[in-house]
């Protein structure tokens, strides 16, 4: 099991051609993503990882809280020059690539049931019960011309988290030791991230979309879900039904009416009921 992040281990175990090419690792830091931005002359693929963070942030300004060396804590840089609208593209293919890795290293022998739930969340399936053992967190800046100049990504992946250690979160949380009673080998992990992420990039920079691919994994569609606002008010219930090329999802009302989601806290209610439609209220 391979615990060390240094510059040198992690060079030796990358795939990539560019991606954590330019690489730093720091013991402790505020947020990586903010980092990241502050390292004024960092190359596209950069990659920023910490052991431990004392400002970790979350979406909808939440925290990410994890004890030191326990987890997978990094932040990658991409100039993506691409329309604004395709954002959410980044968030696609960074959860994709944590889907992947986590099916192809944490568990080889027998893989874990590993998901997506809309928006950015990467959830565990175990007996039935998904819980979330990563986030990913997009930092976009636009150029004059209104394109995505710069875009950070960072991912939080629970790694080697006793249960009890895991964070009180609104999203019932496991890490892979939980889930597999493992130890898990961190640079196994982050090498099979960054090198699932760069060849996902490359195919969404030649401009194939990952919407696809990401709609398979979503485990939120065709769930009955309560909507709760990011700003709060009042919640919407139904059927989540697909996401739109933004990554905006679908969610259809017991009134038959569709609603676009852009953005707040996703409950899932299980599948709807087929003999009661009613139910999705
Ligand atoms: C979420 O699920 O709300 C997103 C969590 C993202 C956490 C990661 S940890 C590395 C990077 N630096 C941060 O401050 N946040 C992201």
């Amino acid at each position: 099991m391979r615990n060390d992040l240094d510059r040198d281990a992690v060079q030796a175990a990358l795939s990539t051609r560019w991606l954590g090419r330019a690489y730093r690792h720091v013991a402790s830091t505020g947020s990586t993503n903010d980092d990241l931005r502050a390292w004024a002359d960092a190359p596209a693929g950069a990659v920023l990882l910490a052991e431990y963070q004392s400002a970790g942030r979350g979406r909808l300004g939440r925290r990410w809280e994890a004890p030191p060396g326990s987890s997978l804590l990094f932040s990658a840089l991409f100039r993506p020059n691409w329309p604004v609208e395709q954002a959410s593209w980044l968030t696609m293919i960074a959860g994709l690539a944590v889907v992947g890795a986590i099916r192809r290293t944490a568990r080889p022998d027998r893989p874990l049931d590993a998901r997506l739930k809309w928006p950015n969340d990467v959830m565990l399936v175990a007996d039935g019960q998904p819980r979330k053992t990563a986030g990913v967190l997009l930092d976009t800046s636009l150029g004059g011309d209104g394109a995505l100049e710069r875009a950070i990504v960072g991912i939080g992946l629970n790694v080697n988290l006793p249960a009890e250690a895991l964070p009180d979160a609104p999203t019932p949380p496991t890490s892979l030791l939980a889930a597999t009673g493992r130890g898990q080998d961190r640079l196994a992990l982050l090498a099979a991230i960054l090198g699932e992420l760069e060849r996902l990039y490359e195919a969404a920079d030649a401009g194939r979309s990952p919407r696809a691919a990401w709609n398979v994994e979503l485990l939120t569609l065709g769930q009955s879900v309560t909507v709760s606002p990011a700003g709060g008010g009042q919640p919407l219930r139904g059927v989540a039904e697909t996401t739109t090329e933004e990554g905006y999802l679908l969610v259809r009302d017991g009134e038959g009416f569709l609603h676009t989601v852009t953005a707040g806290d996703v409950t899932l209610r299980g599948a709807p009921d087929v003999d009661n439609p009613a139910a999705g209220r």
